[in-house]
C-alpha cells in the first residue's frame, strides 16, 4: 500500500482560464487576446452563439462568438470544445469574416464531441421566449402569484441563439446531434428523424403559422454545412493532451459569466452551461488540475443583459451615462446593457466559485468623471444585513444594496500605460476591489485596446 504520492508523476499544472466573474461581457475577449501571446493554443469550453467577445487591435475592432479569441495571433491553435453548441452556419459566417479580413483561421479545430444547434433550436428558443413573455404579461403586475409575494414568470432574455434547446436536446441524447454525425448521413438521418418526431408536435403547438420541418430538407442542410466544416472537426481532447506532453500552454477562453452558470448563477435566469473555471473538465476533457492560472475578468461596474434580478442597477440618468460611456451594447444581440454599481458580493462569491488566483479590473477608465462612487459591500434581506450571495434569482430579488460612498476621480484614464499613473482615487478603488475580494488585482485595463492595458 503506498503511503505517499509521487511528486514526479504529478504533472505541473500549465494552463490558465479566463473566466467572467460577472454576467457576461466584462472584457474577456481583450484578456484572452492579451494572455494568448504567451500559450500555444487558446480554447473555448462553454456557451455557444451566444458569446460575443470584442477584441481591439491598433484600432481594428474584431467581434467573436463562436471562434477563440486567440485567433487573431498568428501561429496559435484555436480549438472549440467539446462543451461549446456550436452553430455551424454562424461559425462559417464567422469564419469568412475574418478570411476576408486576412485573418488566418486554418489553425481552428472543432470537437466531434461539441453539440450543434440546429435552425429548429433556434426557432424552439424564439417561441419558448415568446411564450414566457406571453404568460408573464398575464400575471403581472397584480396576477395571483404577484399576491403571495412570488416572483412573476418573464422570459429569460435569451440571445435566442438555441442555447438552451441544444444542451437539453444534449441531455436528452437520442436525438442529439454531434458535430461528427454532420458527416455520417445515415446516422444523422436517424438522429433528426427522431428529433422532428419530438419537436414538430410542440412547434406546432406554439407557432402552427410557421412551415413544417421537412426531414430531407434538415438533413440536406446540415450535410451540406458538415461537408464545409468536417476538415477542422476532430478529437481535440487527445489533440489538446498531445500539446501538453509536448510541454505546450493551453489558455482557456471562458464564455458567458459565472452569475450565468447553470448551476451556481442567479438561476433561472442564466444559460445553459457551465461558465466557472471547473467547466473547464467536462467541457475540454482537460482535467481541471492543469490550470494554474484562474484570472476572473470583472467590470468596475456592473452590467447585465436580460431578465434577472441586479440588487445595484441604475435606472437612471447616471446608468445612461455609464451605458454611452462605457458602450454598453451587446455584441451580440446590439441590446442595451442594464448598467449598475460595483457589486462586491457577487464578485466574491464568484472569486470563490472559481478560485480567482488574480483579478482583471476592466472599464476603470468608464468611471471617470463621477464624483462619487457607490460600491456595493452587503445586502439587506428583511432588515438583514447578508454578505454571502443568495443561491438564486428569488432570493437575490429580495436583496438591498448597502453601499458605501468613496470619492470618484475627474483624470480620464485612457492613457495610463502604468498601475502608478493612476490617479490617486482610482488606485484606492483597485485596492479597496483587493482587500474587499481578497484576490490580487494583476491587470487593470482603461480602454478597449491592447495597449491599454496595465500588467503588474
Ligand atoms: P466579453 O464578452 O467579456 O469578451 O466582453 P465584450 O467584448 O462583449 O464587451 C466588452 C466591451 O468593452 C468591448 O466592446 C471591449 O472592446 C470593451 N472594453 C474592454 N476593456 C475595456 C476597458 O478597459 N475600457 C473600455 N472603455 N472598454 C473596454
Ligand atoms: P459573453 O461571452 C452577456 C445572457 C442572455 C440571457 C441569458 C440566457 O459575451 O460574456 P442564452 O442565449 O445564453 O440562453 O441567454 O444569458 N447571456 C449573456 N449576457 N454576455 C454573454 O456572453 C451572454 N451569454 C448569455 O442575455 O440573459
Ligand atoms: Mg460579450
Amino acid at each position: 500500500m503506498p503511503t505517499s504520492l509521487n511528486p514526479a508523476s504529478t504533472p505541473s499544472p500549465s494552463c490558465s482560464v479566463v473566466v467572467g466573474l460577472q454576467w457576461g461581457d466584462e472584457g474577456k475577449g481583450k484578456l484572452v487576446d492579451l494572455l494568448a501571446a504567451d500559450h500555444h493554443a487558446v480554447v473555448r469550453y462553454n456557451g455557444g452563439a451566444n458569446a460575443g467577445h470584442s477584441v481591439v487591435v491598433k484600432g481594428d475592432r474584431y467581434s467573436l462568438h463562436l471562434i477563440p479569441s486567440g485567433i487573431l495571433y498568428p501561429g496559435k491553435a484555436a480549438v472549440i470544445g467539446n462543451g461549446v453548441v456550436v452553430d455551424p452556419w454562424k461559425l462559417a459566417e464567422e469564419l469568412d469574416g475574418l478570411a476576408k479580413r486576412g485573418v488566418d483561421t486554418s489553425g481552428l479545430r472543432i470537437s466531434s464531441r461539441a453539440h450543434a444547434v440546429l435552425q429548429y433550436h433556434k426557432l424552439e428558443d424564439g417561441l419558448r421566449e415568446n411564450l414566457l413573455k406571453r404568460v408573464g404579461a398575464e400575471r403581472a403586475p397584480s396576477g395571483p402569484d404577484q399576491a403571495q409575494g412570488a416572483v412573476p414568470v418573464s422570459e429569460i432574455g435569451t440571445t435566442r441563439r438555441g442555447i438552451g434547446p441544444a444542451y437539453a436536446d444534449k441531455v436528452q441524447r437520442a436525438s442529439a446531434v454531434r458535430m461528427a454525425d454532420l458527416s455520417r448521413p445515415e446516422q444523422l438521418r436517424e438522429k433528426l428523424a427522431i428529433a422532428l418526431a419530438l419537436k414538430e408536435p410542440m412547434l406546432r403547438a406554439l407557432a402552427p403559422e410557421e412551415p413544417a420541418l421537412e426531414l430531407p430538407k434538415v438533413l440536406d442542410q446540415a450535410l451540406a454545412i458538415g461537408a464545409r466544416l468536417s476538415p477542422m472537426v476532430c478529437d481535440t481532447t487527445q489533440y489538446l493532451h498531445a500539446m501538453l506532453r509536448d510541454g505546450k500552454r493551453i489558455l482557456f477562453e471562458g464564455a458567458n459569466g459565472s452569475l450565468l452558470d447553470v448551476d451556481h448563477g442567479t438561476y433561472p435566469y442564466v444559460t445553459g452551461s457551465t461558465c466557472i473555471a471547473s467547466g473547464v473538465g467536462p467541457g475540454t476533457g482537460v482535467p481541471s488540475t492543469r490550470l494554474g492560472r484562474v484570472l476572473g475578468v470583472m467590470k468596475a461596474y456592473s452590467t447585465r443583459v436580460g431578465s434577472g434580478p441586479m440588487p445595484t442597477e441604475l435606472k437612471n440618468e447616471l446608468g445612461d451615462r455609464i451605458r454611452v460611456k462605457g458602450r454598453e451594447f451587446g455584441t451580440t444581440t446590439g441590446r442595451p446593457r442594464r448598467v449598475g454599481w460595483l457589486d462586491l458580493v457577487a464578485v466574491r462569491y464568484s472569486a470563490m466559485i472559481n478560485g480567482a488566483t488574480g483579478i482583471a479590473l476592466t472599464m476603470l477608465d468608464v468611471l471617470a468623471g463621477l464624483d462619487e462612487l457607490m460600491v456595493c459591500s452587503a445586502y439587506r434581506v428583511g432588515g438583514e444585513l447578508v454578505r454571502d450571495f443568495p443561491p438564486d434569482a428569488y432570493d437575490l430579488a429580495k436583496a438591498e444594496p448597502v453601499y458605501a460612498r468613496m470619492p470618484g476621480f475627474a483624470e480620464e484614464l485612457g492613457a495610463c500605460r502604468q498601475r502608478r499613473e493612476l490617479p490617486a482615487g482610482a488606485q484606492r478603488y483597485v485596492e479597496m476591489i483587493e482587500r474587499e475580494v481578497g484576490v490580487p488585482v494583476e491587470v487593470v485595463s482603461v480602454g478597449p485596446d491592447r495597449a491599454q492595458t496595465m500588467v503588474s
